[in-house]
């Protein structure tokens, strides 16, 4: 008899995506006649950029002649791409990490949610709350967490992210052995600035703690005072990997490509107090269960980095952030209390009822997707997410439509 993983059994039915996007079609299905505005899952609705697809292209004609074709690549990435991420994404600013030390994969849910796989079972683990809830469910999966209790796993730290504390939260007195940090934050939009980040990385280096840093939404960090990466922070090449995405930034949602960074002087621990290098044990775990992005996917990836596709995907940030603006004014103008949306594409929107209640309730009266911020946690009841990715005339047509509906 085939017997499942007992902890997939721990898990909430369905991934919070996948029951609103259940909800969604029932909603569709109700009322054909119904035009839906989805601002709900963070999902990019502007093509990819004139300069990428053409590097897209070239990239899918070398495979069609004998001597431009490739079979498989580097588990790692091919070493045009992890040069160009390592020199423009970090060298350029000042980090000095080097292309050995960037994995290129096909999405950072994918590595934020593999990552665990490094580490012993027992493990202490801290996650945001709001928290995007793959750090979460992949820890259940494997085991780390006892059962579901009003609304929490048992065996988690959840690091509170509330309005008292400016939704980024700081390091607890207990040493936690891992430590999920996103920022700018999904969901709350909510950006780290350099002394709190510090602070995590001071805490993570007395504790011999690892931060796993999802910065999938670093392009939109508009303020230069604000971080783009944990590896601006002195002492944080021992304690942190960096995970990011081309997703957001350069519209790939539906393409993949994202990279992790790992230095190699972080390390993890054995019983004995032996030490093993984290990039080599993710090597090792890359190299088995993982075949490497697609070459034209890489080369569309980095012509990213090229002049003129920096301009283009700043432009597109700029875009996105251009709705972000529109929809946190409105929502304040309705006098709903907002964070994020001005370093973030998402905007936290307290409305302070049942936040599944008012997602139901907005969908009814105006077919606008939003997400419930209980979806994410407890600390999300009483708000929704509003994600600025959509069309600008999408955007403003559903805050006419919300606007009217807070109206009647
Ligand atoms: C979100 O809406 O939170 C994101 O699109 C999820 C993701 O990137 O996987």
């Amino acid at each position: 008899m085939i017997r499942i993983n007992p902890h997939y059994t721990k898990l909430q039915s369905s991934y919070l995506f996948s029951t609103i996007g259940k909800k969604v079609q029932d909603f569709q299905s109700a009322n054909p006649d119904k035009t839906i505005i989805r601002l709900g899952i963070g999902d990019v609705t502007r093509a990819l950029s004139p300069s990428v697809i053409q590097a897209f292209h070239k990239g899918v004609e070398e495979l069609s002649q004998d001597t431009t074709f490739r079979g498989y690549g580097p588990e790692q990435g091919y070493d045009f791409l992890r040069e160009a991420i390592a020199k423009i994404d970090y060298q350029d600013k000042g980090c000095q990490i080097n292309p050995d030390e960037i994995f290129v994969s096909d999405g950072a849910k994918c590595d934020t949610g593999n990552f665990q796989e490094l580490f012993a079972q027992d493990v202490s683990i801290g996650v945001p709350d709001p928290v995007y809830p793959v750090y979460v469910d992949t820890n259940v999966m494997a085991g780390r967490t006892g059962a579901f209790m009003n609304g929490r796993y048992e065996g988690l730290v959840y690091l509170e992210s509330t309005k008292n504390n400016n939704f980024v939260p700081s390091p607890p007195s207990a040493a936690l052995d891992l430590v999920y940090l996103c920022f700018p934050n999904n969901p709350t939009g909510a950006v780290a600035t350099r002394e709190q980040l510090t602070e995590w990385v001071e805490y993570a280096r007395r504790n011999r703690s690892l931060i796993l840093f999802d910065a999938a939404y670093v392009e939109f960090i508009t303020d230069p005072a604000i971080p783009r990466s944990i590896f601006e922070i002195p002492g944080s090449k021992e304690v942190a990997v960096e995970f990011r995405s081309f997703s957001k930034t350069a519209g790939f949602t539906g393409t993949r490509a994202a990279y992790t960074v790992i230095p190699k002087e972080c390390m993890a621990w054995d019983d004995s107090g032996k030490d093993y290098s984290i990039h080599s044990l993710w090597n090792r775990r890359q190299t088995t269960k993982f075949n490497g992005v697609s070459y034209p996917v890489q080369r569309a990836a980095a012509q990213v980095y090229t002049p003129q596709g920096q301009r283009e995907i700043q432009e597109l940030a700029a875009y996105y952030l251009g709705n972000a603006k529109l929809i946190r004014e409105t929502m304040i103008d309705l006098g709903f209390p907002c964070t994020g949306g001005i370093n973030s594409p998402y905007i936290w929107v307290e409305t302070g009822t049942n936040s599944w209640e008012f997602f139901d309730t907005l969908l009814e009266k105006t077919a606008v997707v939003t997400t419930p911020g209980a979806g994410f946690g407890t600390c999300g009841e009483g708000y929704i997410r509003i994600s600025a990715f959509n069309h600008r005339e999408k955007v403003i047509q559903a805050l006419e439509r919300i606007s009217q509906s807070m109206q009647t």
